[in-house]
């Protein structure tokens, strides 16, 4: 398996262009499986998890062509998907194993062919996260679902018909499975209490370009009148609103300035507040971000993760790691999954110190220094955390199990390489 060797103490200066977002990428690629046509997206991130969908829908039967072409002077990647009639309805297991997002085909697989088999994504390393919302919803839209063999199996015969949902959860999942079924049901859905992350504004505007009727976009309510069937689209990927935010932490933990072409800082005014309150300088442009932390002391800040606009978990840890490089103590609570401190004890082996209280908040003090340490990646971001204090601990950090930031942090060594880190990629056992 692959490592990271980083060697601290380099301030960060420079450009990074933040990538296309895998979360918004992944229902998007789903999306396609909605009509007959040709979807074509631009700007898709090349991660593992991006290949792992691939490989599951032309397991489906989609045909999938791809080029590159240099947007904005750096090569794209664009994808085009036909599924002019699926050849499988099955979500085999090791499909779901080594990706949840895979839940993302049950609501456009149910809504075209009234007929689904996902395997049933089981926990993982930050928290159970069950899907009883999407089931639930599918439901009461007039799915028959049963769990057999480890397998959700779910038909609607007579198609899904459109239904007023509640959820108790303002679930990301949930809302993009449950809208991208709505836009083919007969009839008109309505989501209460939806996630307005994003990358559902990015697949609601995606659908529309389908022929979907989807009004309340960006709001915690969509409205969605089903149509009878949806055409083609060339649809654009938004930018990575949290590799964008993890980036400018490291910018922030070297005391270093980027600029980060491409983010959209519309999309991270909760993280660009906090930094801001911290002591870091941040110019916001439409389409760029200027991080600025050269020469200044910062300053712990509380934090607790939320629902869109709040605080996002998938920056919990990284900003946890910028305050052990900061003054004063600072509380970081997470709410949204159960477990998502598994960075702690590997960030404990560097010298941090982290009191976690029941797997729900963390209390950091600020530290002189992080010495290199042999750690190892539990969870996607949990790792970018283990990359940031490597960037400015004492020594050499050895960051065992990358395959978590190969599945969401596009070209990471030679983003970090570009902007002064001393980072490089150790192929199996070369070390040894
Ligand atoms: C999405 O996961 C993201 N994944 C996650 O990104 C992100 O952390 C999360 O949203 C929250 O922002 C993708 O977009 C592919 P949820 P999702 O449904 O959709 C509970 C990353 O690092 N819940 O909003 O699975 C659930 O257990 C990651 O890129 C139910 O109880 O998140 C959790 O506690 C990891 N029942 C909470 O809701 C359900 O049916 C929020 O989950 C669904 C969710």
């Amino acid at each position: 398996m692959d490592k990271l060797r980083i060697r601290g103490g380099n301030k960060l200066c420079g450009t990074i262009h933040i990538s296309g977002s895998k979360n918004a990428a992944l229902p998007l690629i789903c999306a396609s499986l909605l009509t007959q046509d040709r979807v074509t997206l631009t700007n898709i991130p090349e991660l593992s998890d991006i290949h792992s969908m691939n490989l599951l829908l032309e397991q489906l039967g989609t045909n999938i062509e791809s080029r590159t072409e240099v947007v904005d002077g750096k090569p794209s990647k664009i994808y085009s998907y036909l599924t002019t009639k699926p050849s499988s309805l099955q979500a085999p297991y090791d499909y779901v194993r080594k990706m949840r997002a895979s839940y993302y085909v049950l609501g456009p697989l149910l809504a075209r062919e009234h007929y689904v088999e996902l395997s049933l994504p089981g926990g993982c390393a930050i928290g159970s996260r069950p899907i009883d919302i999407h089931l639930s919803a599918l439901e009461k839209m007039g799915a028959q679902i049963e769990i057999r063999n480890g397998y959700v199996i779910a038909q609607a015969p007579k198609g899904l018909t459109g239904a007023h949902h509640i959820f108790n959860i303002a679930s990301v999942g949930a809302t993009c499975n449950i809208l991208m079924a709505a836009t083919l049901a007969q009839g008109t859905t309505i989501i209460e209490n939806a996630a307005m992350e994003p990358e559902i504004g990015n697949l609601a505007k995606m659908l529309i370009s389908m022929g979907a009727k989807i009004s309340g976009i960006d709001t915690p309510i969509l409205t969605i009148e089903g149509v009878k069937e949806l055409h083609g689209s060339i649809y654009k990927v938004i930018s990575d609103r949290i590799e964008a935010g993890s980036y400018a932490v490291a910018a922030a933990i070297t005391r270093g300035k980027i600029e980060l072409l491409n983010a959209l800082p519309n999309t991270l005014k909760t993280p660009i507040r906090i930094l801001r309150e911290m002591g870091v300088k941040i110019m916001e442009q439409e389409h760029s971000l200027i991080v600025d932390a050269e020469g200044c002391r910062l300053e712990g800040k509380d934090i607790m993760t939320d629902y869109y606009p709040g605080f996002p978990t998938d920056l919990q840890a990284q900003f946890l790691a910028l305050m052990l490089t900061s003054e004063g103590a600072s509380m970081i609570t997470e709410t949204i999954f159960e477990n998502r401190f598994m960075h702690v004890p590997e960030l404990m082996r560097m010298g941090a110190n982290i009191n976690v209280h029941k797997h729900a908040s963390a209390i950091v003090r600020g530290v002189k220094k992080l010495y290199g340490a042999q750690v190892m990646a539990t969870d996607l971001r949990a790792s970018f955390a283990l990359v940031l204090a490597g960037l400015v601990a004492e020594g050499e950090t050895i960051i065992n199990r990358i395959y978590h930031l190969d599945r969401g942090y596009e070209k990471l060594e030679e983003k970090l390489r570009g902007v002064g880190a001393d980072i490089i990629r150790i192929k199996n056992d070369d070390l040894e």
